[in-house]
């Protein structure tokens, strides 16, 4: 079989019968384009009646957006968007926070100004892999946390005494693993006391409650030097139009102003003025009905596949918007070129286990921020592939 590099594969659509070798990203690439298309994490449902007014409204928004100052209408759009995830401690009135054009450009600003004082970081294991493909990227080497180890009690002092940063994806992706408030509390205290730079990913934090309590009450009490990296991108389906927030603790001692700046003006405020809207959205019911929208997608696949020999549900407990499945003895890359076959797309999910993909290799990761019934008709395809109809 031949193994054929992504972007080879994208530029030829040739790869049909071809394995794909390339990361998450360059997968997703691939079924942008179909109309089962469950593989990248974006929100791609339809909108709901609430969001569909803030787009009625987009032009007297640009109106807004046009004459009033950034600065105000940045730090409403942060307290809308903060307050309505839990996060009321945050640093707003400061200038501690960033708005960047995604959480991946807030990752990258992260990464850049960290390198300029540390050589390694600690890495939860499994996770996106974009977040280590940018630390390495500038140079950082990473060092597997598994997720056990981080969730399971203190951190080894060996490990924290060989980096210059901890980063941390909670909820975290694809596993929908959350970091308890003890947890936290005590994983601030150690890099502390070991002077090591905590980092958080709570891009996904919207979908889970238990990712809710007040991160910043606890960083900002323990006095340890952070950085929170929040994303308004996996919520509401926006069509890519999105923020990710850079916060930081007073005493990170990191040179990320100045990255920031040597990257980006800033964000439109019209992105900040819709999610200032959709946070206020959320906040009045949308939050909950997202969250039993999912449920339900989440539910959905699990009907159709629960009697398919072999295959189980790998996270029972997960709120955010994946589902992986375990394939039994089946490779995860036969299965996602059989569904190509049908156009359905899912997320083979070796690469999230950047450290050893192997680990991956019988996993799929499902995308649930999509419409219901193209969740039925992929899980279907999915089920017919497996059963072998
Ligand atoms: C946990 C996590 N962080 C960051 C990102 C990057 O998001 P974006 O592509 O919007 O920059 C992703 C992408 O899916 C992600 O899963």
């Amino acid at each position: 079989m031949n193994v054929v590099p992504v972007n080879e594969a994208v530029s030829t659509e040739t790869a049909d019968d071809s394995r794909i070798d390339g990361n998450l990203t360059q997968l997703e690439y691939l079924a942008l384009n179909s109309d089962f298309n469950l593989s990248d994490g974006h929100a791609r449902q339809e909108l709901t009646p609430g969001q569909g007014k803030m787009v009625g409204e987009l032009p007297r928004l640009w109106a807004e957006a046009v004459v009033r100052p950034v600065e105000e209408i940045e730090r409403e759009s942060h307290r809308a968007f903060f307050h309505l995830l839990g996060q009321h401690s945050y640093p707003g009135a400061d200038g501690r926070v960033l708005a960047c054009y995604s959480s991946s450009v807030a990752m990258e600003i992260f990464a850049r100004a960290l390198v300029t004082e540390a050589d390694a970081i600690a890495l939860v294991h499994p996770t996106f892999d974009n977040i280590p493909d940018i630390l390495r990227g500038v140079g950082l080497r990473l060092v597997p946390l598994e997720e056990d180890v981080l969730h399971g009690g203190d951190v080894p002092a060996e490990l924290l005494g060989s980096v210059g940063a901890i980063f941390v994806t909670t909820p975290n992706n694809p596993t929908g693993r959350v970091l308890s408030r003890e947890r936290l509390v005590r994983l601030a205290e150690q890099c502390a006391e070991h002077g090591v730079v905590l980092a958080l990913d709570t891009c996904f934090r919207g979908f889970d409650e238990a990712g809710q309590y007040d991160h910043y009450e606890v960083l900002e009490a323990s006095g340890c030097r952070w950085v929170v990296i929040e994303d308004t991108g996996k919520l509401w389906p926006t069509l890519e139009l999105k923020i990710g927030w850079l916060v930081r603790s007073a005493n990170v001692g990191l040179p990320l102003a100045k990255v920031y700046s040597d990257i980006l003006l800033g964000v439109s405020p019209l992105v900040m003025l819709m999610v200032k809207r959709l946070s206020e959205d959320a906040a009045d019911g949308g939050l909950r009905d997202l969250h039993e929208f999912i449920a339900t997608n989440r539910a959905l696949v699990r009907a159709n596949l629960h009697d398919v020999p072999g295959l189980t549900f790998v996270d029972p407990d997960s709120r955010v918007s994946v589902e992986r499945i375990h394939l039994g003895d089946r490779s995860a890359m036969d299965v996602w070129a059989a569904l190509r076959e049908h156009n359905v797309y899912l997320l083979p999910c070796g690469r999230f286990h950047w450290a050893d993909p192997s680990e991956g290799d019988r996993m799929l990761r499902i995308a649930l921020s999509r419409s219901p019934a193209s969740v039925d008709v992929a899980t279907r395809a999915l089920r017919s592939v497996l059963m072998g109809d």
